[in-house]
């Protein structure tokens, strides 16, 4: 069986508190609304990329607990492939605690639990969805090396990879941008590893730049609201894609759902040039703003204005 974009990844139950402001340390606020939703940056994107119309798998890991048979329910409602998630009895679903401002900004503890149990084996048994996907998309919400082997593989059969260095960490190991075909990160993970400021379109620019000799096949660095800017090794061109302004409510998983976008565009259309592939892909996150939760506030294609696909 073919897939369109298959992603190697982290499921997070998200349980999510409303509030004026993100507490101080050792302080209580009061909150206005709580709500339990489906997260996780790998499903997430897997989700976003099925909603577009692509044909999906997601390999993971998930607890043999409450939250976990949820969860495989939910890619099954998504119409996502799954005979590649797995379960476990040694750890629980991953969970992210995650608090909202009213300005729709957030802060996030996950505890990845299941999804740190996912490695070499699993991934051996998802050859037949890793190898025969159009993109491969990963982030850092699993182990590394799972994320980096699984890079690799698609890589040696000829895959698209997208790698998404999120949660970030300082020191990433180079043979990531060996294996990306798109590096996408956003300014803040740029920063942390860059180790630069990068606060403007550009500093972000430069970021790319930076990022881009260490060796992926192009680098994206989303910009929230100020669109992103995109640096292609081919004629090493760097370009900033502007966004339409958008009154934000919540905009967890806004970064998840440019990437699961993306994933979809490159699977459907090759020959696009990225920075369209990018500007299509910050109007779908620029839908997922607008609504509350995370994947609950993902655009269906048939939500979406026809120019879009
Ligand atoms: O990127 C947003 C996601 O990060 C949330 O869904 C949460 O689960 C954390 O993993
Ligand atoms: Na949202």
């Amino acid at each position: 069986e073919a897939f369109d974009v298959t992603v190697v990844g982290s499921c997070m139950t998200d349980l999510v508190s409303q509030a004026p402001r993100l507490p101080k340390a050792g302080e209580t606020i009061h909150g206005h609304k709580f709500f339990i939703g489906f997260g996780g940056k790998g499903a997430n994107q897997c989700i976003q990329a099925a909603r577009l119309g692509a044909k999906t798998a997601m390999v993971c890991k998930v607890g043999k607990d409450f939250f976990g048979e949820n969860y495989i329910q939910n890619f099954k409602d998504n119409g996502v492939h799954t005979d590649f998630v797995g379960q476990t009895s040694d750890a629980a679903t991953g969970a992210a605690s995650i608090i909202v401002n009213d300005e729709g900004e957030n802060a996030i503890v996950i505890v990845a639990g299941a999804n740190m149990l996912l490695g070499g084996e699993e991934l051996r048994g998802a050859l037949p969805a890793v190898s025969r996907a159009k993109v491969l998309v990963c982030q850092l919400e699993i182990r590394p090396q799972t994320s980096l082997q699984a890079l690799r593989m698609a890589q040696e059969n000829k895959v698209k990879t997208i790698f998404n260095p999120a949660p970030a960490i300082a020191d990433l190991d180079a043979d990531f941008y060996r294996a990306s075909d798109v590096f996408c990160c956003n300014e803040s993970e740029a920063e942390l590893l860059t180790g630069s400021s990068v606060a403007n379109v550009e500093e972000a620019h430069r970021a790319g730049q930076e990022l881009l000799k260490r060796g992926c096949g192009s680098v994206i660095i989303t910009l929230g609201p100020q669109g992103c800017v995109v640096v292609k090794a081919q004629g090493s061109s760097s370009k900033h894609v502007q966004t339409t302004a958008v009154p934000a409510v919540d905009t967890t998983g806004a970064g998840d759902s440019f990437i699961g976008a993306l994933a979809c565009y490159m699977a459907h259309y090759p020959t696009m040039p990225l920075e369209e592939m990018a500007r299509r892909a910050n109007q779908v996150a620029g839908v997922s703003v607008q609504t509350v939760g995370t994947q609950k506030s993902y655009p269906f294609k048939k939500d979406l204005p026809a120019a879009l696909f």
